[in-house]
């Protein structure tokens, strides 16, 4: 005989905090966050980034200070993201330099904070005076095979700095697979690989191309042709299930909170470790409606970071990171 109503009243458990708190089926802990910054040029620097309030760049000095609190915090990783203000070309020479600024970010970090794992992504828009994640023609589309060839070159740079994990984040066919060979053969077998690969053409990511310095060149141009296309779950399966194949240590669902049916049908699928990125966008709508007293930053983003684990997630990348990291550790 199963009860119903009157006998069962799902209310009772939920009544008292000490039942509330034995029936959480969920947790979260710094060591599931991985915090994205921006990195830039000289010392001492910081920049505020207008859409993105309470983020802001900084120079590798001050950087490796924020790593070391990170660390001390728990933080499971840091994830680099450059802001080049050198000058952009074509062919993003300045993306594979072993000693630009990802290279000697890595270097610094890994030698004051060892056991924060470091990644970086591997793309080349901060470095194109197109803005675009590839190399262009004459029509403006974006090549593959040349592209994933500057990859492997960027890719084999960061490994060589001493990065952990190498993020490419760039949807380029083939480029997990060419990445994982060139590493191996370098000698890089234990450098991992996080492959961004149900990564969609999502408007979310606006304030981070501001951060980047990517949006005015990229003018009014899209990545239609090589990110997924957002009302789309089949296909980002297909992408997910050819990254494993070609070598990925660890999948990225992104953006995230829009995109959760992906991240539960991910892990559910294939049973691995799968990260999710909380975009710019998300965290600037989070701060916009914060900053007009509309939500609470904190217990709204908590409930951010839970809904990613309740979903399958085992890292989440968030610009809250560092925030949820004190709070979780009673600061
Ligand atoms: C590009 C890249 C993007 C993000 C991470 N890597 C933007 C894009 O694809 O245009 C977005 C992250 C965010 O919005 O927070 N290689």
């Amino acid at each position: 005989m199963s009860a119903t109503y009157p006998t069962l009243r799902m209310r009772r458990m939920r009544r008292d905090s000490f039942t509330r708190a034995m029936m959480r089926e969920t947790s979260i802990s710094p060591a599931n966050l991985i915090w994205p910054v921006f990195v830039i040029e000289g010392e001492n620097r910081t920049q505020a980034i207008d859409s993105m309030p309470g983020v802001e760049r900084m120079s590798i000095d001050l950087l490796v200070e924020q790593a070391r609190e990170a660390a001390s915090l728990g933080v499971f990783g840091i994830a680099l993201f450059p802001m080049v203000e050198s000058e952009k070309t074509p062919y993003a020479e300045e993306a594979y330099n072993a000693n630009g600024l990802i290279p000697r970010a890595v270097k610094a970090i890994k030698a004051n904070a060892p056991e924060l794992m470091v990644i970086t992504d591997v793309a080349l828009d901060p470095y194109t005076s197109h803005g675009q994640d590839g190399l262009i023609d004459d029509s403006g589309y974006i090549l593959n095979d040349e592209t994933v060839a500057v990859l492997i070159q960027q890719a084999l740079a960061h490994a060589a700095s001493g990065v952990d994990f190498v993020a490419p984040s760039d949807m380029m066919d083939g480029r997990i697979g060419a990445i994982r060979e060139a590493l191996d053969e370098a000698g890089f077998f234990q450098t991992k690989i996080l492959a961004y690969s149900a990564k969609f053409a999502s408007h979310f990511y606006g304030p981070f191309r501001d951060a980047v310095g990517s949006a005015t060149f990229l003018g009014k141009s899209s990545k239609d042709t090589y990110q997924i296309d957002f009302g789309n779950s089949d296909e980002a399966m297909r992408e997910c299930a050819l990254d494993i194949e070609e070598g990925a240590d660890m999948l990225m669902v992104k953006p995230g909170l829009p995109y959760l049916d992906i991240l539960a049908r991910v892990k559910n699928e294939f049973k691995m470790p799968v990260a999710v990125y909380q975009v710019s966008g998300e965290f600037a709508m989070l701060k916009a409606a914060s900053a007009n007293g509309w939500l609470d930053y904190k217990k709204c983003l908590m409930e951010t970071l839970i809904a990613f684990r309740r979903a399958g997630a085992s890292a989440i990348l968030t610009y809250g990171a560092m925030d949820a990291a004190r709070w979780m550790n009673g600061k």
